[in-house]
Parts: structure tokens; C-alpha cells; sequence
């Protein structure tokens, strides 16, 4: 793993931006693996500033987003669908045709999430995977368990990610009890990830990832075993 650690927030969105669009100007037709959360909101915001700019173009790019919520509708604001819309789809010169996010409002999770495997693989995988981590070290919605599931899937969401999303929400009893998600198997799909890590409360996480340990009960150790990952971090997340 190789890794970038930033001064601040600012800094750790403009890196990853910079990696990013780099990798859009190698490829145009990009396959993007994304992330919602609070985190990458900095990156969106810089990759809409080069796009804005000139300097980057979604044009012929594919996005697929990592998960959601399930149940929720799309036009919920708190599902990650609005999300992306909201923090660059509407935002830069993306075709929405090509922006990819688990349906929420699938009859049957267990289905939408084969479709959404078979689209993943259709795709070839990401060419390069926004990644988050979670307090407890959770990537996507894979939560810390004995035994992690390969591909996409529905899951519970723990009561730890219950409590830590519900800042988004009106009440905790409005967090969607369930989420559709990528599994670890479709993360490492891509050929390059980028974990992007902001702020003290990431801290002890981060320090398991970075020990080289690898553990379900910490999901984001077994980004140990992928060849390209790249942290961003700030500095309060390491020190
Ligand atoms: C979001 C996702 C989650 C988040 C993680 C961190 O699509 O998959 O794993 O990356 O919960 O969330 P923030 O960035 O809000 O701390």
C-alpha cells in the first residue's frame, strides 16, 4: 500500500483529485468505483472544479458506486443515489446513462445484487475504486464478521453504523436497516483503489490497516492483499 499522508482535508481531496484525473486523462473511457459518505465530498468537489476548468471530462466515463441503503428511494435525499447526483453527477459533463449505483428499490435484493455482479463484470471491474473506511473498519457495507461475502449482496447494517449514519437522517429509526453492497470480492475487481481516510476517529482503523494485519473483523486489512492501493490520509488519522 502506498501512502500519502496530507496536512489536512483540503490537501488529501486535491491529491486524490490530481491521482484521479490523471488516470481520466490516461483513459477517458474510465471505469470509476465510487463512494459516498462524508469523506470523498472534497474529491467530488475537486473533480468538479477541473472539469468546470476544462482540464478533465466525464464525457465517455462509466461510474459505479460501491452501495445502497436498501430500502430507499432514489429520490430519498438520503440515498446514495441522490447523493451522487447531487455531489457530481448534476455537477459535471457526465452522461447519467453511465452512472451506475445498486437499485434500492429492487423486489428482490438477492437478484439486484447478481445483476449488479454481472454488470461489475461487464464492465471489467473498476479502473479505479474510491474507497472510504468506516469507524470499525467497514468498507462499502462490509461489516466486520467472521466470515466476509465475495460479491455484491444485501447485508444488515450493525448497530455501530446504525448509530454512525443516523447524523444524516431525522432519527435513527429512519436508517434503512439494510444496504446492498459491493463485497470484498468486487472491491478487488479493480485494478487500482484509493482509500481515502480523513479525521481522528478513523484512527484506530487505520492503524490495524496499516500494521498489515489481516481480518474480517477489521474489512479494510484485507486491502493488504491488493497489489495498487493507494492511502490518502490527514494526518490526525496517523499520528
Ligand atoms: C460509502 C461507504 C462507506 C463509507 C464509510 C465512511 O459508500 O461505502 O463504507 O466510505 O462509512 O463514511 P464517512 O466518509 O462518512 O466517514
Amino acid at each position: 500500500m502506498q501512502v500519502i499522508v496530507c496536512r489536512d482535508y483540503a490537501e488529501m481531496s486535491k491529491k486524490a483529485a490530481a491521482f484521479v484525473a490523471a488516470e481520466m486523462k490516461k483513459k477517458p473511457a474510465l471505469v470509476l468505483g465510487l463512494a459516498t459518505g462524508s469523506t470523498p465530498v472534497g474529491l467530488y468537489d475537486e473533480l468538479t472544479a477541473l472539469t468546470k476548468k476544462g482540464e478533465i471530462t466525464f464525457k465517455q466515463v462509466t461510474t459505479v458506486n460501491l452501495d445502497e441503503y436498501y430500502p430507499i428511494d432514489p429520490a430519498n435525499d438520503q440515498s446514495y443515489r441522490y447523493f451522487m447526483n447531487e455531489n457530481l453527477f448534476d455537477r459535471v459533463d457526465i452522461d447519467k446513462k453511465n452512472t451506475y449505483v445498486p437499485d434500492g428499490t429492487a423486489k428482490d435484493p438477492a437478484a439486484e445484487g447478481k445483476r449488479y455482479e454481472a454488470l461489475i463484470d461487464r464492465l471489467g471491474g473498476a479502473d479505479v475504486q474510491v474507497l472510504g473506511i468506516g469507524q470499525n473498519g467497514h468498507i462499502g457495507f462490509n461489516e466486520p464478521a467472521d466470515a466476509l461475502v465475495l460479491d455484491t449482496h444485501v447485508t444488515d447494517l450493525t448497530e455501530n453504523t446504525i448509530k454512525a449514519n443516523s447524523r444524516f437522517f431525522a432519527s435513527e429509526n429512519e436508517v434503512p436497516r439494510q444496504a446492498l453492497t459491493m463485497g470484498m470480492g468486487s472491491i478487488f475487481k479493480a485494478k487500482k483503489i484509493i482509500l481515502l481516510v480523513n479525521g481522528a476517529n478513523k484512527k484506530q482503523a487505520l492503524a490495524t490497516v496499516l500494521s498489515g494485519a489481516l481480518t474480517t473483523a477489521v474489512p479494510a486489512t484485507l486491502l493488504n492483499l491488493h497489489p495498487d492501493v493507494t492511502l490518502f490520509c490527514t494526518e490526525d488519522a496517523v499520528k
